[in-house]
């Protein structure tokens, strides 16, 4: 296998952490145990990415559409977010990891939101890995809410309909100030999307392995990354126009 190559890795990591469940169900175990190793995975994952120099790990842990799953999963996993979160705040200050969140936080509970807010305060000094969670995050809902604030933004005559743009609609959106991720990972064997991050992927190097994500390992996190380095990426451009950066590792 080839090796890896520092100078090559993404600088915006997306992650579809998929397949708790059916990691959990096929050992009789109860699904919440699925999403508990789940957490040590993040941990593996935050860890090496850290360890690799990436400079933006963003995972989705709940989608909008989540909720309406059964009552006391959803319960558990709040418990489990709230509790990583607080656990891991002293971690990501001694690894200058700074915390962010993208989604509806209206739709989470108070005592989540406070460990959030307490967490993101924290670590806000922090100048290295910016990691974002996805919780009650849907893509067509933070479409929808950017085009309501740039609605706003004409209405207040702030903006004119001549000035929307590529560049700028994408300050509207919750990951305004973050680069689009070069390389999304999604575990278990599902090969779609599943309204994440639908504006920003537009570009994105696609991975998917059938792993369940609590069975996800470094090493297959290693083997993913050097696939990310086999790939030219063209931008729309010809091969002979882009820049040595987005061109495979053995080309
Ligand atoms: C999808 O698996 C996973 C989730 C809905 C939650 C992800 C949460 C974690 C990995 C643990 C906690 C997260 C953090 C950031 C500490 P699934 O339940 O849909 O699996 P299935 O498709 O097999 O049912």
């Amino acid at each position: 296998m080839r090796e890896l190559d520092p100078e090559r890795l993404p600088v915006h990591l997306a992650i579809i952490m998929d397949g708790n469940g059916r990691w959990a169900q096929q050992r009789m175990l109860k699904r919440i145990v699925g999403h508990q190793r789940g957490a040590e995975t993040v941990n593996m994952v935050v860890e090496h990415a850290w360890r690799l120099g990436i400079q933006y790990l963003t995972l989705f842990a709940f989608s909008s559409e989540n909720w309406s799953r059964p009552a006391i999963e959803v319960r558990a996993l709040m418990s489990l977010l709230k509790k990583y979160i607080r656990k891991e705040t002293a971690r990501m200050m001694r690894k200058n990891i700074r915390y962010n969140v993208i989604g509806n936080r209206s739709d989470l509970p108070v005592d989540v939101n406070e460990t959030l807010d307490e967490a993101i305060k924290q670590t806000s000094v922090n100048t290295g890995m910016t990691l974002t969670l996805a919780l009650s995050y849907g893509g067509r809902q933070e479409l929808s809410m950017a085009a309501r604030r740039l609605a706003c933004d004409v209405r207040d005559g702030k903006i004119t309909p001549d000035d929307i743009s590529v560049e700028n609609f994408g300050t509207y959106l919750d990951t305004g100030g973050l680069p689009d991720p070069d390389f999304l990972i999604r575990t278990s064997g599902e090969m779609r999307i599943s309204n994440f991050l639908l504006w920003q992927l537009a570009y994105t190097e696609l991975y998917f392995t059938e792993t369940n994500w609590p069975d996800f390992t470094i090493n297959e996190f290693n083997k993913a990354l050097i696939d990310f380095q086999s790939r030219e990426r063209r931008f729309g451009k010809t091969s002979d126009q882009i820049s040595p950066r987005n061109k495979p590792s053995n080309a």
